[in-house]
């Protein structure tokens, strides 16, 4: 008798506490799903009173003197949400850490948040004005977005880059292991992947467990196919509530729609950008991932022309490299091999022709020192200005389609040679897809790391439409809109950098080096 009462009571009660917790994480449920937003950017006073209610992190940058901190748009629910803490926040307890959790200390967190002076990165006028200060790319002890919640889309956009593979498995990592995000999917073949059946592909760590051993992307990718209303459909179809994005300057300003779309739309949907080029030609940061590997490939290209160069009478090697706009690789790689005579890129102004011009240069070399090795940055058409070398229309992400400079040199140059009774011999070698399939140098790779942790931070501190980027040695979050905006360098469009020919240290060091003279007749 008194079992079947205990069983009684028992029973009632377990059926009472089941409804009543039905009922608890009904109503949590439904305060995850209120998603009424509020955006919260560019002001500083404005960000800290939003976020300082909730984030004593933020609130910690009350303290800051100076104003002008560069703060990405903040998407938090209305609703007084629960602040949750950072899975990496260690317990104190040695038995916690493990599995990417629970091993940072508290007092970490706040040694490496707070903000960078970032003014020595920004053209000299953009600070007339005062400091500007970017929010460091680190871990947040509390965060804004519940892990459990979270459905992560990655994808890869434009030309290839050393360093691609390695961030796409730093993102799952992080996602995975540190903050305990299981749904990961990546994007196939770049932005139309969203729209295309069949190109979801599922991310786990043992999928990507290698792949930061080779080059290219496992995601594959594409030139343009920018569709902003295909692209959300697919987002929302498939609940996506952080989308990491991996691509250039172009990539960047789609970002930029689709973040704009979603603040229309108030959506909790957050998107991140990690800038992607091989030329280095995206402002203020210091370098983009893969820009040191590809320098590093180059040696070997212009370390083949040297030899060429040197091994016949009248040797010319001519090695084209990589720099639609900017020359940075070209310059770079010429500095670091010592051997180049001549380097040409898109912002040096040129004359072919005439007695200052390069091809008389090159003649009178070849006579006295027998060889010549030149390199010549794949836009470097574009500078030049006795002739016209133009080629017509655009390729799929709108790109005007280059005048191959190189091949033009390598016809005309020993025309010329001829002229002045030289019998020139020369090698053309051209790397491109050499230099940008190569797996990531080891720097590179850290580097590449660094910027997918801080892009998943980001986004968990409730931070969206901003990309990662090391300035001044140091991760930072850098809203789209002023990257998007930046003009780095003489004639540089919005959001791009160019080699500042009359400020560029590196520019007058190339002039040392290979000892070349102007090239402009009078
Ligand atoms: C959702 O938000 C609305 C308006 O902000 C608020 O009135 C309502 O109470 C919220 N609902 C829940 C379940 O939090
Ligand atoms: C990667 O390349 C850069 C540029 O040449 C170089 O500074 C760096 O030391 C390289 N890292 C490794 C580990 O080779
Ligand atoms: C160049 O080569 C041709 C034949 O290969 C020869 O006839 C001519 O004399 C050479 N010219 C010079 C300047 O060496
Ligand atoms: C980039 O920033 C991180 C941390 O903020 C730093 O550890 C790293 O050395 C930086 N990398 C470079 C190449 O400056």
């Amino acid at each position: 008798m008194d079992i079947e009462k205990w069983l009684l009571i028992f029973s009632l009660g377990s059926t009472i506490l089941a409804i009543l917790s039905l009922f608890y994480y009904k109503k949590r449920f439904d305060q995850c799903k209120n998603y009424s937003l509020q955006r919260h950017s560019g002001s500083f006073q404005q960000l800290v009173r939003v976020a300082g209610n909730v984030c004593q992190e933020h609130r910690n940058l009350l303290n800051v003197k100076d104003r002008s901190v560069q703060v990405p748009i903040m998407i938090s629910h209305r609703t007084d949400e629960e602040i949750l803490l950072n899975p990496m926040l260690g317990t104190g307890k040695k038995n916690d850490v493990g599995s990417g959790r629970s091993f940072m200390p508290e007092t970490l967190f706040y040694k490496l948040g707070g903000y960078v002076i970032a003014d020595s990165a920004f053209p000299k006028h953009y600070v007339d004005e005062g400091s500007i200060l970017f929010l460091k790319g680190s871990p947040r002890k509390e965060i804004l977005i519940n892990p459990n919640d979270v459905k992560a889309a990655i994808v890869t956009c434009g030309g290839l880059c050393p360093g691609l593979n390695v961030v796409i498995r730093e993102l799952v990592m992080t996602l995975w292991y540190n903050y305990g995000v299981k749904h990961i999917s990546g994007i196939i073949g770049g932005y139309p992947g969203f729209y295309t059946q069949g190109c979801l592909k599922t991310l786990t760590p043992s999928i990507v467990a290698d792949i930061h051993l080779s080059g290219g992307t496992i995601l594959k990718t594409s030139r343009g196919g920018w569709n902003l209303e295909k692209i959300m459909d697919s987002i929302i179809k498939n609940g996506f509530n952080q989308v990491y994005i991996i691509g250039g300057d172009g990539t960047h300003r789609g970002i930029k729609n689709l973040v704009d779309e979603i603040e229309r739309k108030h959506l909790p949907i957050y998107v991140v950008g990690i800038p992607k080029t091989i030329d280095n030609d995206i402002p203020i940061i210091d370098k983009s991932f893969g820009f040191d590997t590809a320098v590093e490939e180059a040696q070997k290209a212009i370390e083949s022309a040297n030899t060429e160069a040197n091994s016949v009478e009248y040797g010319i090697g001519l090695v084209k490299l990589m720099g639609r706009n900017s020359g940075f690789i070209a310059m770079q790689a010429s500095n670091a091999n010592r051997n180049v005579n001549l380097c040409l890129i898109p912002e040096s102004g040129y004359e072919l022709t005439g007695p200052n011009g390069v091809y008389s240069y090159i003649s009178e070399r070849l006579k006295v020192k027998k060889h010549a090795v030149i390199v010549v940055a794949e836009g470097a058409a574009a500078s030049c200005l006795d002739e016209k070398l133009a080629a017509e229309g655009t390729d799929p992400s709108g790109n005007p389609i280059l005048y191959d400079i190189g091949k033009h040199l390598k016809e005309e140059l020993v025309k010329c040679c001829k002229k002045h009774n030289i019998n020139a011999t020369l090698k053309y070698i051209d790397p491109t897809y050499m230099i940008r399939t190569v797996p990531a140098n080891s720097s590179d790779k850290i580097l590449c790391s660094e910027l997918a942790q801080a892009a998943v931070h980001g986004t968990f501190a409730g931070f969206t439409g901003f990309s990662v980027g090391n300035v001044t040695g140091q991760a930072v979050f850098i809203p789209i809109d002023l990257l998007i905006s930046i003009k780095e360098g003489k004639d540089a469009k919005e959001g791009q950098r160019r080699v500042d020919i009359d400020e560029n240290m590196m520019w007058w060091r190339l002039m040392a080096n290979t000892g070349q003279p102007s090239f402009i007749n009078d």
